[in-house]
């Protein structure tokens, strides 16, 4: 860059360089591999996506900010949940490494990464940020679904509870199974949750079930989950329920449901 400066802007022969490897060109030809859209990203592992992005997983934090508050001493309101362990962390971090994540999950990049658009995803800069469903951004995460499901307000309304789970619990001995373990059973049959992990962990502790379902709730809404039969269901289905899917999303099935679904 600099030489082409000095030079006016005329390309210089520049000898032996030529034939080294160009930084930019690789760089672009990362940035644009198939791997970031469909059809490939489906298929892609988590060790796909970090032979790039191993910085993602590496711990990053400061120990202070800029100013000098220590990291150790500002724990959020969603930083005080029982299950919550060990010093703070990144984002990707919470959600693929630490005690709790690996416990009860096995989120993979794709599980939130949908594949990227080559066109801009901000709001009205483009058609494709127009449909349905758009606004993504370049991390192609869409929250609506991603996050909502697992951040979302826990729906006390349609589980017949007097009040909200923090003045209600005691009522119940802080224990979801106390209904659960009879109504829903059904659930967190997806790829990306450990689900006898869950059960075995939530017994006893409603915190467990709670941190996925209220207890980290970034939104006001509540998450519309699929009404899985149940054995035991009435035959009736309520009128809240109405029009709500009976399985998970096809993508994340597993073994038989999965096999099911593919064509
Ligand atoms: C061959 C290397 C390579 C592989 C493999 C790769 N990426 Fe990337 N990725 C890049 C490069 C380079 C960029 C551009 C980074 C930038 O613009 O700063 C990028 C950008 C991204 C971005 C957008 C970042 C931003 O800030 O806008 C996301 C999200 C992403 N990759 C996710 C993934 C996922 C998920 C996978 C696996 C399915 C993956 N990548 C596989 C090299 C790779
Ligand atoms: C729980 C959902 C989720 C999972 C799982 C996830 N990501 Fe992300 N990722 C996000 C979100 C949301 C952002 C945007 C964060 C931001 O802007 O601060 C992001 C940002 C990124 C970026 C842009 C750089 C950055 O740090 O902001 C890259 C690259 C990336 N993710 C790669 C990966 C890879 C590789 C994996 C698998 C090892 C992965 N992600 C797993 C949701 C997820
Ligand atoms: C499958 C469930 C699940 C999904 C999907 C999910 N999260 Fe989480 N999230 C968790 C759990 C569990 C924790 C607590 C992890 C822990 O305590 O170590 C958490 C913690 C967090 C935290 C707090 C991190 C901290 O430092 O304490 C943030 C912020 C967050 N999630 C944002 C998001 C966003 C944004 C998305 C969507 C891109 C998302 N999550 C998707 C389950 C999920
Ligand atoms: C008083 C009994 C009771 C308690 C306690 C209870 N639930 Fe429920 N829950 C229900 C009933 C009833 C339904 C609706 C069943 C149906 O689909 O007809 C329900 C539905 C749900 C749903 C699905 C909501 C939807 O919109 O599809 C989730 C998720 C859930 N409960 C989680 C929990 C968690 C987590 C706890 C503990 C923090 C808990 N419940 C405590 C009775 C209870
Ligand atoms: C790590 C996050 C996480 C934890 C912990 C968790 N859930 Fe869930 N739960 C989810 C997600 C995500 C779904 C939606 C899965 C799907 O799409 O089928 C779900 C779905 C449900 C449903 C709907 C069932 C149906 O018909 O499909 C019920 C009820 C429920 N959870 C209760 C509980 C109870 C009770 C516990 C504790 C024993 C618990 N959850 C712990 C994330 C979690």
């Amino acid at each position: 860059m600099l030489v082409l400066l000095l030079s006016g802007g005329q390309a210089i022969a520049v000898g032996p360089a030529d034939t080294a490897k160009q930084a930019a060109s690789e760089y672009q030809r990362a940035r644009y591999s198939a791997i970031h859209f469909k059809p490939a990203i489906s298929g892609a592992s988590n060790a796909d996506c970090l032979a790039c992005h191993a910085e993602v997983l590496k711990p990053t934090l400061r120990e202070r900010s800029p100013a000098g508050v220590k990291a150790s001493d500002s724990k959020a309101w969603y930083q005080q949940m029982t299950t919550y362990q060990g010093g703070q962390d990144t984002f990707h971090r919470r959600h693929l490494e630490t005690k709790f994540a690996r416990t009860t999950m096995s989120l993979q990049c794709t599980t939130c990464h949908e594949g990227h658009d080559p066109r801009d995803e901000h709001p009205l800069s483009s058609a494709t940020s127009q449909r349905e469903g758009g606004f993504r951004l370049r991390k192609s995460v869409v929250p609506e679904t991603s996050c909502l499901k697992c951040h979302g307000q826990m729906n006390t309304a349609v589980m017949g509870l007097p009040g909200p789970w923090r003045t209600s619990r005691e009522m119940f001995q802080n224990d979801c199974l106390t209904c659960h373990a009879a109504i829903r059973t059904n659930r967190h049959q997806v790829n990306y949750l450990k689900a006898d992990a869950i059960e075995a962990a939530g017994k006893g502790n409603g915190d467990v079930c709670y941190g996925c379902h209220g207890g980290r709730a970034w939104y006001r809404t509540t998450y519309p989950y699929p009404r899985h039969a149940w054995p035991g269901m009435a035959d009736e289905t309520p009128d809240w329920a109405k029009g709500r899917p009976t399985e998970s999303e096809a993508r994340f099935l597993t073994g038989d449901r999965a096999k099911g679904q593919s064509k």
